[in-house]
C-alpha cells in the first residue's frame, strides 16, 4: 500500500468513499486536491481510503476507509501520514459516534473525547475530540 497526494482523476472514487456521511462538493474537492490537502491510500491502482485536511481549521475534516478494507491499519497509516505531511501538533475533530462509532479509532490515534455531543441535521451524533502530539524526548 502507498499513500500519495490525490489527483483530479480520484474525485469520483473519493466522493463515493465519503458518501456514507457527507456529500463532498466536486469544486471544493478539486480545490483541496489542487492545494495538496488530500491524501489517498492506494493498492494495485485502487484507492482504499482518503484523508482531507482543512488548512484553515488546522484539522482532519474527512477520514474514510473503504468498508471492505477496514481494520487493516489503513486509517492509522493515513492519519499518521497526515500528521507528518501537514505538520500537525494539535487538532480538534468531530468524530462520528452514530451511525458509525469512530471514537475507539480516534482514541487509538491518541485523541481524547470531550463531554458535549453534537447532533447534525441528518441526525448523526458527533463527539468532539482533541489530539495533542506527544513531543519526542
Ligand atoms: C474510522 C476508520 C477511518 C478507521 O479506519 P481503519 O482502517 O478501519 O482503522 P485501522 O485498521 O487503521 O485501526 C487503527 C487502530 O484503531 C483501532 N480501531 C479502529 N476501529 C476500532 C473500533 N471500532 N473499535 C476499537 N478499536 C478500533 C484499531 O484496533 C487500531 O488500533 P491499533 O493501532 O492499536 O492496532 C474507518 O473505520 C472508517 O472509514 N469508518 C467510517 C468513516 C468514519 O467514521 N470516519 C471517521 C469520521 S470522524
Amino acid at each position: 500500500m502507498i499513500i500519495r497526494l490525490a489527483e483530479s482523476k480520484d474525485v469520483k472514487v473519493i466522493q463515493n468513499l465519503c458518501d456514507v456521511f457527507y456529500f463532498v462538493y466536486t469544486d471544493a474537492l478539486l480545490d483541496s486536491i489542487k492545494r495538496k490537502r488530500v491524501l489517498v491510500a492506494e493498492e494495485s491502482d485502487k484507492v482504499l481510503g482518503v484523508v482531507i485536511y482543512a488548512l484553515k481549521e488546522k484539522k482532519v475534516s474527512v477520514l474514510v476507509v473503504d468498508k471492505e478494507q477496514r481494520g487493516k491499519g489503513i486509517g492509522k497509516a493515513l492519519f499518521e501520514e497526515s500528521v507528518r505531511f501537514f505538520n500537525v501538533t494539535q487538532m480538534k475533530i468531530m468524530a462520528t459516534e452514530d451511525p458509525t462509532n469512530s471514537v475507539p479509532f480516534w482514541k487509538a490515534m491518541g485523541f481524547f473525547p470531550l463531554p458535549q455531543i453534537v447532533k447534525t441535521k441528518r441526525g448523526n451524533k458527533l463527539r468532539p475530540m482533541i489530539y495533542i502530539k506527544e513531543k519526542k524526548q
